[in-house]
């Protein structure tokens, strides 16, 4: 069965063609470096672009797949969460696509989609496992039983991981979105060089907190010089990534050993950080158990996540209803 993926939630116009939830035979990805100079998503900015951007991608999308609309199977869109246009504009795409070649469609989680990126690469991943989703816009620790049956164990009280990570790398000058620079430059940093607070790491729950550990960095900032800042940069970004690292390791791993669970996975953007994969990999080595994480190219918002996520919710539930709205504080628990 071969799925269309559409995936248009924030900045990355995005089409993938998979071959039955396992086999990526195209992943487009278009993103919109307009928004740099802005230091942030401008929503009105990214619709306007992702209508430009839809057609392109798609056709590159099946031409890369080898294929034409024919010989799709699936039509599958992300409907949330994410920015209002920005969602309509993929979902409404698909849905359009899927009216006018009688193909069932089916409307997806963005976060759902993370999650199946792992489902998608890694075979021999459990059904039942930990997922910590960690994106641009959500924390969160969820226990997975099954495809879509889904326990939310606990979740940010206030910013995201990636948001501060996107927060700091600015206060750092690294431009909109630096995580992934950020993560780069730390690599020549010192983590001890400044000891950030870790908030909530005590406590033995699975919430976390990222607003106090933003501040945090934003006040050391203050009190330095131009020049202090250019010759410490690298150590402070190394100082606040173990911060914001070291609380979602700990808190993971104890969700894992109260939940009795093997089989970990990291879904989102912020999985993409070098430091998270390896502190989380030397913990879980330690305890026995395994961790999973996709590729790059599917850590960050693209289509063929969506276009499994897709695949998996059709054999579950069949087609979605044409009127699925575009929902931007679309829950997956
Ligand atoms: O999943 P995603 O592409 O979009 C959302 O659904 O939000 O995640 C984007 C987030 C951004 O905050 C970005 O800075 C962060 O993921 N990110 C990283 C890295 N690569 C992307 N954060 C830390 N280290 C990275 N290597
Ligand atoms: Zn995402």
């Amino acid at each position: 069965m071969l799925t269309l993926g559409i995936e248009t939630s924030c900045d990355e116009t995005a089409a993938a063609v998979v071959r039955d939830g396992q086999e990526v035979l195209s992943n487009v990805i278009s993103s919109q470096s307009i928004h740099s100079k802005f230091g942030g998503v401008v929503p009105e900015i990214a619709s306007r672009q992702h209508l430009k951007t839809i057609l392109p991608v798609y056709e590159k999308a099946l031409a890369e797949a080898g294929i034409n609309l024919d010989k799709i199977d699936l039509i599958a869109a992300t409907n949330g969460p994410g920015l209002i246009g920005p969602l309509l504009v993929g979902l409404t795409f698909a849905k359009g696509l899927a009216l006018a070649k009688n193909i069932p469609f089916v409307a997806v989680n963005h976060l759902e989609g993370h999650l199946a990126a792992n489902i998608l690469e890694h075979k021999e991943l459990s059904k039942h496992h930990l997922t910590l989703i960690v994106s641009g816009g959500h924390s969160m620790l969820v226990e997975v039983r099954d495809f879509g049956d889904y326990i939310l164990l606990g979740a940010t009280k206030d910013d995201a991981v990636g948001e501060a990570f996107d927060k700091v790398a600015k206060l750092l000058g690294l431009g909109y979105p630096g995580g992934a620079k950020l993560d780069k430059l730390a690599q020549s940093g010192n983590s001890s060089f400044v000891k950030f607070p870790r908030a909530l790491r005590l406590e033995k729950n699975f919430e976390f907190s990222y607003s106090g550990l933003k501040t945090a960095v934003a006040l050391y900032l203050k009190k330095l010089s131009e020049t202090e800042i250019e010759n410490q940069k690298a150590d402070i970004a190394a100082s606040f990534q173990e911060a914001a690292v070291e609380v979602l390791v700990d808190k993971t791993i104890l969700a894992a050993e109260q939940k009795k669970i093997c089989d970990i996975t990291l879904s989102g953007g912020v999985a993409a950080n070098s430091r998270l994969r390896s502190l989380m990999q030397e913990k879980i080595s330690k305890s026995g158990g395994r961790l999973f994480y996709p590729d790059l190219k599917l850590c960050t918002d693209n289509a063929a996540m969506i276009a499994a996520a897709g695949f998996y919710r059709y054999q579950k539930d069949g087609p979605s209803e044409f009127d699925a709205d575009a929902t931007p504080y679309l829950k997956l628990v």
